[in-house]
């Protein structure tokens, strides 16, 4: 019998495997019911009484060693399977790289982010205001008389119940508070979303934005607004773009003008992006009223001043030759991915 112990210790330290089905063979052949070592145990109650204590220690040893290496492999076959899989989840760092699509700005985000920098390069600090205004903000302090036909140009949004409060209609409301707010020289854009009650169509929205511009200081002249507007259109729509003042009115300018740029796809020549007349209408212009600083609370014999307003989505239009106003608010992905490399 020590033999068959010896024989079996001998085969237990050997033992060696980098597979779980072997190692569990092996268990099976020492180990289990009708195992090896198990049949020593059965062989053990014919030991003589006096080998029986140094048998029974050999024995257990063994049954000890075996049980000990099944341990053993079981957890380092184990831990070895776990790390080759955790190995293959691993990313492979010299992959290249997977595609993500990023969004864009929207395109009206876009022109008037240009606008607003053209302006802010010769020193016009960025204003805005509500979009639900009263009555004083977007008309009475504008100069607009109480029912005078001038209200009716820009056909409103009111808050039902209250007359006096609207939907803005452009965003001239928000120079209003500024010029409340601050003393001359001001010199500011406000770029905003405006409201009319206008049927939707590829040529009007309902509601559409604007960035509108005010300079107030001491002896401002025309002069000085038509070289202002001169260098934005070039910076706008090129170096060789011109200008063209038409005389018209608003009530909160006097004189007021009309501007166009010569086109900037045809160079003047004529095209059916200018309808070819070779120019084409961008913004209102002109000498702010003397009644509106006085509204504010601004000494007109001290100072003047010159506004400008333009609608984005018209300026958008010109820059990407787009047809139909009604793109810039459907979020059509076929239409925005178009502008992914704009900035
Ligand atoms: N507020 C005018 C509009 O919305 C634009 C404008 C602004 C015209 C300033 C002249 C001076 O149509």
């Amino acid at each position: 019998m020590i033999d068959k112990i010896n024989a079996l210790l001998a085969e237990v330290d050997g033992f060696e495997t980098q597979s779980m089905e072997e190692l569990e063979a092996f268990r099976i052949r020492m180990l289990a019911k009708k195992g090896a070592i198990t049949a020593l145990f059965q062989d053990f109650k014919s030991v003589e009484p006096s080998q029986r204590k140094e048998m029974g220690q050999r024995l257990n040893q063994l049954k000890q060693s075996a049980t000990q290496k099944v341990e053993q492999l079981k957890s380092r076959l184990e831990a070895e399977a776990a790390a080759q899989k955790a190995g293959k989840d691993k990313p492979d760092l010299g992959m290249p790289a997977g595609f993500n699509p990023i969004g864009s700005r929207h395109p009206l985000s876009v022109v008037r982010n240009r606008i607003n920098s053209i302006f802010e390069r010769i020193g016009f600090v960025i204003s805005e205001g509500p979009e639900v205004e009263d009555d004083w903000h977007n008309f009475s302090a504008l100069n607009f008389p109480e029912e005078h036909p001038a209200r009716d140009m820009q056909d409103t949004f009111f808050v039902e119940k209250q007359p006096d409060i609207a939907l803005r209609t452009h965003t001239s409301s928000v120079q209003v508070r500024v010029m409340e707010n601050q003393k001359p020289p001001i010199r500011t854009i406000s770029p905003g979303r405006v409201f009319r009650n206008e049927a939707i169509s590829a040529r009007a929205h309902c509601i559409f934005h604007q960035v509108e511009g005010l300079y107030i200081d001491e002896g401002v002249s025309f002069a000085d607004m038509k070289q202002t507007l001169l260098y934005f259109a070039r910076e706008m729509f090129g170096k060789e773009t011109q200008i063209r003042l038409r005389p018209s009115f608003f009530p909160f300018t006097e004189p007021s003008a009309e501007m166009d740029v010569s086109c900037s796809l045809c160079g003047g020549k004529g095209c059916n992006i200018c309808k070819y007349s070779g120019w084409i209408e961008i913004m209102g212009c002109g000498m702010v009223d003397p009644n509106v600083l006085e509204n504010c609370n601004i000494d007109s014999n001290k100072y003047s001043g010159y506004a400008f307003g333009m609608g984005i989505e018209r300026i958008a239009m010109i820059i990407y030759q787009i047809k139909d106003l009604r793109m810039f608010f459907e979020n059509d992905l076929r239409f925005l991915r178009q502008f992914t490399s704009a900035i």
